[in-house]
C-alpha cells in the first residue's frame, strides 16, 4: 500500500469516486440545462405542453442514483471500517488535547510536543481532552478523530513514509485555536527506541519550566510580558495584582499561597481584566513537588 499511511490508499478512493460522480453530473446537467434552454426558447415551443408522469423514466431515475450512493457508501465504508478495528499490538500513545496545544505521552511516560512514531508499525492513540472539544487531524494519514472531554475516543495508523506531517487542531476551540499546530514525526525503529530512552528536556533548563511547557501554561501565558489569555509569567512573583472574587475587587500579592490556589483552583480569584473560566483546574495533573518547581521558575523571572 502506497502513501504516507496505511488509510491513505482507502480514503483517496472513496474521495475520487465522489468526486468524480460530482464533476460528471455537473458538466452533465450543465450541458442539459444549456440544451434545454435552447431546444425549447420560446420561439421554438410557443405553447407550453404539459406531461404528466413517466413510469420509466422514474424507475431510471430512482435506480441508477440509488445504485451510485450505494457505490458510494460502499467505498466510504470500506476505507473507514479498518479505522476502528485497531491491532492488539498497536503501540499505545496518549493524545492530550487543551487549549491551546497538544501533548503526547509514550508507554515509559516520556512527554512530547511533537508525535514521534517509529515507521511501519501500528501505532494507536488514545485521545483524551483536558478541557473542551479538539479534533485531531492529520490530513497526510487521512485521518481527524473528535476529542471529546468525558469520552474515550481512539485512532490508530500505520506511517508509510518517513518525514514530518502536520497535525491540525479540527474544532474551533476558543481564541488560540489556530496555535494548535503539531508535527507527527515518523522515524525508522532504531531511532524511535533510542528517541524514547532520551530525555527532550535541554540541559540546564529548569524543573519549573519543564513542568509549564508539558502542561501547556505558556500557549496562555507568556514568559516575556506580553499580554495572551492569562497574564504574563515575567515578573509575576511578588507582583501586586487587583484580583475579582465574586464580583468585588481587591488588592493581592503574587505568593505562594496564590500561585497555588491559581493552579488548583484558577477561576476563584481571577486578575481584574481577564476572561474568568478559560483555566481549568490543574490540580489533578501538577504535584505539590511540581507547584514549588514553578514557583522556584517564577522567582527566577525578573
Ligand atoms: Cu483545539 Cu481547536
Amino acid at each position: 500500500m502506497s502513501g504516507a499511511s496505511n488509510f491513505v490508499e482507502g480514503v483517496d478512493l472513496a474521495f475520487t469516486i465522489i468526486l468524480g460522480a460530482s464533476i460528471f453530473f455537473l458538466i452533465a446537467i450543465t450541458i442539459l440545462m444549456i440544451y434545454f434552454v435552447i431546444r425549447y426558447r420560446k420561439s421554438k415551443n410557443p405553447k407550453a405542453s404539459q406531461i404528466h408522469g413517466n413510469n420509466k423514466l422514474e424507475i431510471i431515475w430512482t435506480v441508477i442514483p440509488t445504485i451510485l450512493v450505494l457505490i458510494m457508501f460502499y467505498y466510504g465504508w470500506m476505507g473507514y471500517k479498518p479505522m476502528r478495528e485497531v491491532p492488539d499490538d498497536a503501540i499505545p500513545i496518549t493524545v492530550y488535547g487543551q487549549m491551546w496545544s497538544w501533548s503526547y505521552e509514550y508507554e515509559n511516560g516520556k512527554i512530547s510536543d511533537k508525535l514521534v512514531v517509529p515507521l511501519n508499525k501500528a501505532v494507536r492513540l488514545d485521545l483524551v481532552s483536558r478541557d473542551v472539544i479538539h479534533s485531531f487531524y492529520i490530513p497526510a494519514f487521512r485521518i481527524k478523530e473528535d476529542v471529546v472531554p468525558g469520552t474515550d475516543n481512539y485512532m490508530w495508523f500505520i506511517a508509510q513514509e518517513e518525514g514530518s506531517f502536520n497535525v491540525f487542531c479540527a474544532e474551533y476551540c476558543g481564541d488560540r485555536h489556530a496555535y494548535m499546530l503539531s508535527t507527527v514525526e515518523v522515524i525508522p525503529e532504531t531511532e524511535y527506541l533510542a528517541w524514547l530512552d532520551r530525555s527532550d528536556v535541554p540541559e540546564g533548563q529548569h524543573p519549573g519550566l519543564t513542568i509549564l511547557k508539558q502542561n501547556a501554561c505558556i500557549s496562555c501565558h507568556s514568559l516575556d510580558g506580553s499580554k495572551l489569555i492569562g497574564p504574563s509569567f515575567q515578573g509575576i512573583y511578588g507582583r501586586t495584582e487587583t484580583v475579582v472574587e465574586e464580583g468585588t475587587d481587591s488588592e493581592i500579592t503574587v505568593d505562594d499561597d496564590y500561585i497555588k490556589s491559581s493552579i488548583n483552583e484558577p477561576n476563584l480569584q481571577v486578575v481584574k481584566d481577564y476572561t474568568p473560566g478559560l483555566m481549568i483546574s490543574y490540580k489533578e495533573q501538577l504535584s505539590d513537588e511540581d507547584l514549588n518547581q514553578i514557583i522556584e521558575y517564577f522567582k527566577t523571572l525578573k
